[in-house]
């Protein structure tokens, strides 16, 4: 059952995606060589906390940290820890929080110091395939519109999309119906109406789209060792087209965002 939610509650969600916003914004200024993915997870703990939000990752389904960060060729779904990062890593955020009832999900790569052209090139090929997605986040019409979109774009690029997880619905719970696949065909699935909010998040390989998950149950890596790239914003379906909910407060203000 998909939950639309009225204006009020998009606001509420809003508040939620901006402070998550400057969170992340603090995270990636603090991914220089020789941090800790557990220090990057302890800054964002505190941070949260600060904004009088929860970080919702925490104790899900038993999950141990507050974010999630995955390093090269770790997909998503990293738990932090003593691992340092380096120059010419790239490093994946992903983070969620909880305030006033309401979930804002958000992430993305960044590359630590100068990092490969190729590592570059998927990074930038990954946040695109985000923004052809939001070309097709249009009420009337249907999911695998955007799923395609998104497919289609990273697919032309040479790169995969990673089937075994996807985005998701998201509201007063982080996963939501509907699933948001960033794969798919035009003209099928659900019709997108306004108040769908909606976490588009393309996982992207460098190689094959296939992923193992390690001993610890949680880190998704690739099958080759190949790199993986990851975006992800928290998105409303409004009349007047999709609305970022997680942007910063600068460039919330100007409200709707056609394209990157
Ligand atoms: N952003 C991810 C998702 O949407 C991360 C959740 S995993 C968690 O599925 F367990 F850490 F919460
Ligand atoms: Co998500």
């Amino acid at each position: 059952m998909i939950n639309l939610k009225t204006k009020h509650e998009i606001e509420l969600m809003l508040t939620a995606g901006r402070l998550l916003n400057s969170v992340v914004e603090e995270m990636k200024a603090a991914c220089e060589p020789g941090v800790t993915t557990g220090d990057l997870d302890r800054l964002a703990d505190g941070l949260i906390r600060q904004g009088g939000a929860r970080p919702g990752f925490l104790g899900y389904q038993d999950y141990p940290k507050s974010t999630c960060i995955s390093v090269n060729d770790e997909v998503v779904h990293g738990i932090p820890g003593r691992r340092a990062i380096h120059e010419g890593d790239i490093v994946s955020l992903d983070l969620g929080l909880v305030l006033d009832g309401f979930w804002a999900d958000m992430g993305c790569t960044v590359p630590v110091g100068r990092v490969s052209p190729e590592a570059l090139r998927l990074i930038r090929v990954t946040e695109e395939s985000f923004w052809a997605g939001m070309e097709k986040a249009q009420a009337g019409n249907r999911l695998g519109d955007l799923s395609a979109a998104i497919q289609s774009h990273v697919e032309a690029a040479g790169y995969s999309v990673v089937r075994q997880f996807v985005g998701h619905g998201i509201g007063r719970n982080m996963h939501e119906d509907p699933q948001v696949p960033n794969f798919g065909t035009p003209g099928t699935g659900p019709e997108l109406r306004p108040g769908m909010t909606l976490a588009i998040e393309p996982m992207v390989n460098a190689g094959s789209y296939d992923v193992y998950i390690k001993p610890d149950g949680w880190t998704v890596m690739t099958a080759d060792g190949k790199l993986s790239a990851y975006f992800e914003h928290t998105v409303a379906i409004t009349p007047d087209g999709p609305r970022i909910l997680t942007l910063g407060e600068a460039e919330g203000a100007q409200g709707l965002k056609a394209t990157g």
